[in-house]
């Protein structure tokens, strides 16, 4: 552990992760299982089209949802259209602007307007009152998003659906297995879609699920997903192809089986991280809200930098040179990327998005992390907490080396590894406030060398005298 900040590497130290700990790392055991199961499936003759993985998938899936009907899909985003698609729905749609990308990106594409909720302090999940004030002559449908596995105010969210005879539907990408009021994800509002990613809690490599207890609409689905095709002769819809594989539903089934272990290390690595940051100042963990069951599979929490005394940028800057790789997340907003920041929906206050932007904070958990690793990393992060003002004053004087020798950015997994002398590239999760400058050998790239712009130093300041 650091005894002094310059023990920390972005002052010349030495990272504390030889092995970078990764927010995402896949979950997946028993590999040798998996690949006999695979190889099965590539003896079997039946690869794709709705065979017997598939179709065993979904009932699997179904049973624990305990939702009629779970239709398989080659991953979420598509799961997200065919579902509109299905439903039948035009003009604009409500949705948080604090979700992945992919959300607002399913419907733009299919020529629905994504109109941007502001979400809630607490869950990060759409807040009924901005959708109520989103709602107009042209709403066609609300999408909440579940997101880090909190469900959203269902209840609320289905009176408002009611009142203005429009459907709700979920974006369950983040909420495999959480539930709420003893009722399991997948089961409420007219469909909710599931992402069965590498990433995600379960996963079939890339999948999706669309769940749903209406059997027309669930048959309307199934139809959309393999191009409208209904008989040898018939072809009743404009489809698409959203099959799911075979090898994807043998992936997911095994994946399936972890369920329960899963859900018990996220568990206790959820605990762990409480216990480690009790004392941690400034740096508070998102509470489950009453009446739910979360599935842990993010454990988030909020850097409020003027008792930390730096902000979640330069946090993350700090840490990932220690090869800790917290990440910020759904930076810059669906309203503020590039399609959408023009957009004519984007009218709503988004206070409490804009406000959780800047300062959430994600942290590893999955399999892939064990208790030694949160120890250390909660040690690190106290160490950081303790010293922050000494750090930030040093990274005022001194140039920072920003990165871990093996930080996939800099070595082209996000981005390229630059090529030319003094070529600035970007670094993930540090937005704004620190500005990077390169220096490269011949074939061992050197670090970034970062130095904290005069914005950032009067923004601290402002927080800090504010806080006093
Ligand atoms: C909230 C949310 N929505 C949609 C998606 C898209 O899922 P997929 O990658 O399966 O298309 C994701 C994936 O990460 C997600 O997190």
């Amino acid at each position: 552990m650091k005894s002094s900040i310059h023990d920390l590497r972005i002052f010349g130290g030495t990272s504390l992760f030889q092995n970078p700990v990764h927010v995402g790392h896949p979950n997946l055991l028993r590999k040798q299982q998996l690949e006999r199961r695979l190889s099965a499936v590539l003896n079997s003759g039946q690869l794709t089209n709705h065979g017997p993985q598939v179709r065993k998938f979904e009932e699997r899936l179904s049973e624990l949802m305990k939702v009629r009907h779970a239709v398989a899909v080659c991953n979420a985003t598509t799961a997200l259209q065919i579902l509109a698609k299905a439903l039948n729905l035009t003009g604009e749609i409500i949705m948080p602007a604090f979700t992945f990308i992919a959300t607002a990106h399913a419907m733009d594409w299919i020529g629905l307007t994504p109109v941007f909720a502001d979400i809630d302090p607490v869950t990060h999940t759409i807040s009924p009152s901005s959708v109520q004030r989103c709602l107009s002559a042209n709403t066609s449908a609300i999408l909440g998003v579940h997101v880090w596995g909190n469900l959203c105010d269902v209840e609320s969210l289905q009176n408002i659906a009611d009142e203005h005879a429009v459907p709700l539907i979920f974006d369950a990408c983040h909420a495999f297995g959480s539930s709420r009021a003893g009722k399991f994800a997948g089961q409420f509002g007219r469909a909710e879609v599931f992402s069965l990613h590498a990433t995600k809690l379960v996963h079939s490599l890339e999948g999706g699920v669309i769940t749903t207890n209406d059997d027309d609409l669930a048959a309307r689905c199934r139809r959309l997903r393999n191009f409208g095709i209904t008989g040898l002769t018939e072809i009743s819809d404009i489809g698409i192809n959203g099959k799911m594989h075979e090898l994807s539903a043998a992936a997911g089934l095994h994946s399936l089986e972890d369920l329960p272990e899963i859900l018990a290390v996220n568990r206790r690595n959820r605990m762990l991280w409480a216990e480690q940051l009790a004392n941690t100042s400034g740096l508070n963990l998102q509470s489950v809200p009453q009446g739910q069951q979360s599935n842990y599979q993010y454990v988030v929490g909020r850097v409020d930098a003027s008792r930390f005394g730096l902000t979640r940028d330069q946090l993350i800057t700090v840490v990932r040179a220690e090869g800790l790789f917290a990440r910020s997340y759904f930076v810059p907003g669906c309203h503020r990327s590039v399609p959408y920041s023009h957009h004519a929906g984007a009218e709503c206050e988004l206070t409490v998005t804009e406000a959780i932007l800047q300062d959430v904070l994600q942290l590893p958990t999955g399999l892939a992390v064990e208790p030694s690793i949160i120890e250390r990393a909660g040690q690190l992060l106290e160490f950081i907490a303790r010293n922050s003002r000494a750090i930030f004053e040093e990274m005022l004087r001194t140039p920072v080396l920003d990165h871990h020798p093996q930080d996939p950015v800099f070595f082209g997994t996000v981005a390229t590894p630059p090529q030319t002398a003094n070529a600035a590239i970007p670094v993930a999760g540090v937005d704004g406030p620190l500005r990077s400058h390169v220096r490269h050998a011949d074939t061992v790239p050197e670090p970034h060398l970062t130095t904290v712009s005069e914005a950032a130093v009067s923004a601290m300041m402002h927080q800090r005298s504010g806080a006093q």
